[in-house]
């Protein structure tokens, strides 16, 4: 069946309805979720508690992971640094998600279809010039393969839900194709759907007209057309028969193929287990690096950071209000002009979710600034001293403010600053804030915390286990750069 919408659904697409169905699921949660954010206020509230409030994650297993297959890998890693499956051939997934920048790409908020070249030195191409910034900061992918990652996007707009036909509640809702092993293969059909990610404008090439049009499934439409130009390279063709048995010959190959391959790929090139910390679980006799133990201590103690960033990968998976500062374009419904991004509301449409977005896992952080979902600090002693006083903070990048200078943006006109320099606006985002009362720390007590967040960097995921292909497939550019 042919599917047709006006709206595009990748991961800066113009807004969608919110999603009616997940709204009612909501309401039945709520209750549960005003215990916990009155909890959480008020264990902000009672201050400092000597010990180790929570206890310490159990180590990472094996099974906590998706099986992967070897060859199948390769394949993925082939199609995340080929730009075939973007409309103008011009950028990858690596392009905003670059082992250079520890899976992410080094800058606030990317520049997507229609940029040259990676992380802070990516520019716009004058011939070509993106029309805005992609929204939202590009989140590193570690440990997606990990089966506790049911809620992919920082709103948490692609979840598993096994009353759907798919297996997944996503933007698409009923329309969603089944066939994906996994949410995060489900993720993969987003960005190519995107005009500014990765799909290209109006009818300049054949994917952004059938987006454009509203053909995403069926013959002919946007998924079909990408995986018709994989299966017309005979190196990918080849590959796909020898990896999957349900396909014998090139012009069996489905989207869904494509974005499973690539999904076995990041699970198993970005699994992240092997970092200091990850050896202290294992086994209490090995040493943390210096100051990392205090911070560890603070972590899961008096600063009350596992409150949220809690289990083996330092996050609950839910959203809270952070109050972390908005810039750039924010996500606006077709029709609004604003540069709000209201987060978890706009998948729910419920009002106690304004502004809250998805506890970050913290695995590697410390390479994967600049921090916020908008990318707001690229210091990390400023984002955690913001973080535990977030109402205060956020007036220091109201107009005159002192923090602007932390953010890192390439180059492009247009006012970055529009929902920061109006004062409702900041208004709005400090009520939502569920930090009612800051945690006091001192610079002592940060300083410890951002070590114990090193003991999180792990060299063997942050190198990837394949590393970069030196060519792909189409012979296009490796990872997008334009080079
Ligand atoms: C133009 C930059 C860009 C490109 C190209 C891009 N992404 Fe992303 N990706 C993002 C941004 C930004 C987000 C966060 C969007 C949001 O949360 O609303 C994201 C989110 C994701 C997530 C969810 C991570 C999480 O923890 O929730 C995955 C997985 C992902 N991208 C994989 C891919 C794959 C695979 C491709 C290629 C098919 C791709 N991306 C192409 C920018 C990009
Ligand atoms: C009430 C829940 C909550 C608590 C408590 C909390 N965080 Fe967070 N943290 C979040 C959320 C939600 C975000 C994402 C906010 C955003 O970008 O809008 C976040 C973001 C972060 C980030 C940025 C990650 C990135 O990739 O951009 C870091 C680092 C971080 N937290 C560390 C900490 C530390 C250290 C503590 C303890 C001092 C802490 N957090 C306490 C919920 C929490």
């Amino acid at each position: 069946m042919t599917y047709h919408k006006s709206n595009f659904y990748g991961n800066c697409e113009q807004a969608s309805e919110p999603m009616h169905g997940l709204v009612r699921l909501m309401k039945l949660g709520i209750e549960e979720l005003m215990t916990r954010l009155w909890a959480i206020t008020f264990l902000f509230a009672i201050g400092p508690v000597a010990s180790l409030a929570d206890p310490l994650p159990d180590p990472i297993t094996e099974n906590m992971f998706i099986p992967v297959n070897r060859d199948e890998a390769i394949l993925g890693q082939l199609l995340f640094y080929d730009p075939i499956l973007s409309g103008n051939r011009n950028i990858a997934c690596a392009t905003c998600h670059h082992p250079y920048f520890a899976t992410s790409d080094g800058v606030s908020l990317g520049l997507g279809e229609g940029g040259i070249g990676v992380g802070p030195k990516r520019r716009g191409d004058a011939k070509n010039m993106p029309v805005q910034r992609v929204p939202r900061n590009s989140p590193a992918l570690f440990n997606l393969g990990a089966n506790q990652f049911t809620v992919l996007f920082h709103d948490g707009r692609i979840e598993v839900f096994s009353d759907m036909p798919s297996g997944f509640r996503t933007p698409m809702d009923d329309d969603m194709l089944d066939g994906f092993d996994s949410i995060l293969s489900a993720q993969t059909m987003f960005p190519v759907l995107s005009p500014d990610e990765m799909a290209g404008h109006h009818a300049e090439n054949d994917v952004a007209k059938a987006v454009r049009q509203g053909l995403i499934t069926g013959n002919g439409g946007a998924w079909d057309l990408l995986a018709k130009r994989v299966a017309a390279i005979p190196e990918y063709a080849q590959r796909f028969k020898a990896v999957y048995d349900h396909i014998d010959a090139a012009n069996q190959i489905r989207f869904t193929d494509i974005s499973n391959a690539i999904a076995k790929f990041i699970a198993q090139e970005w699994r992240s287990d092997t970092s200091p910390f990850d050896a202290y679980l294992r086994d209490p006799s090995v040493l943390l690096p210096p100051g990392a133990e205090a911070g560890m201590n603070l972590f899961y103690g008096k600063a009350k950071c596992s409150a949220c960033h809690s289990g083996a990968f330092q996050t609950d998976h839910k959203f809270y209000a952070m109050a972390a500062p908005q810039l750039g374009p924010g996500k606006a419904a077709t029709f609004e002009n604003h540069a709000k991004d209201t987060g978890r509301m706009r998948v729910t449409g419920d009002s106690a979710d304004a502004y809250a977005f998805r506890t970050p896992s913290l695995r590697n952080v410390m390479q994967t600034g600049p921090w916020g979902h908008a990318g707001s600090h690229s210091e990390m002693m400023g984002f955690l001293a913001d973080h535990l006083d977030p109402s205060a903070a956020i007036e220091r990048f109201a107009n005159q403010g002192t923090e602007r200078s932390g953010v890192l943006l390439p180059p492009l006109d247009v006012d970055d600053w529009r929902e920061m320099d109006d004062p409702i606006a900041r208004a709005n985002i400090r009520k939502a804030t569920v930090v009612k009362v800051p945690v006091a720390l001192d610079n002592a007590e940060i300083a410890s915390l951002v070590s114990f967040l090193r003991s999180l960097d792990d060299p063997q995921a942050l190198s990837g286990r394949m590393g970069i292909p030196p060519t792909v497939p189409s012979g296009l550019s490796v990872g997008g750069f334009g080079d």
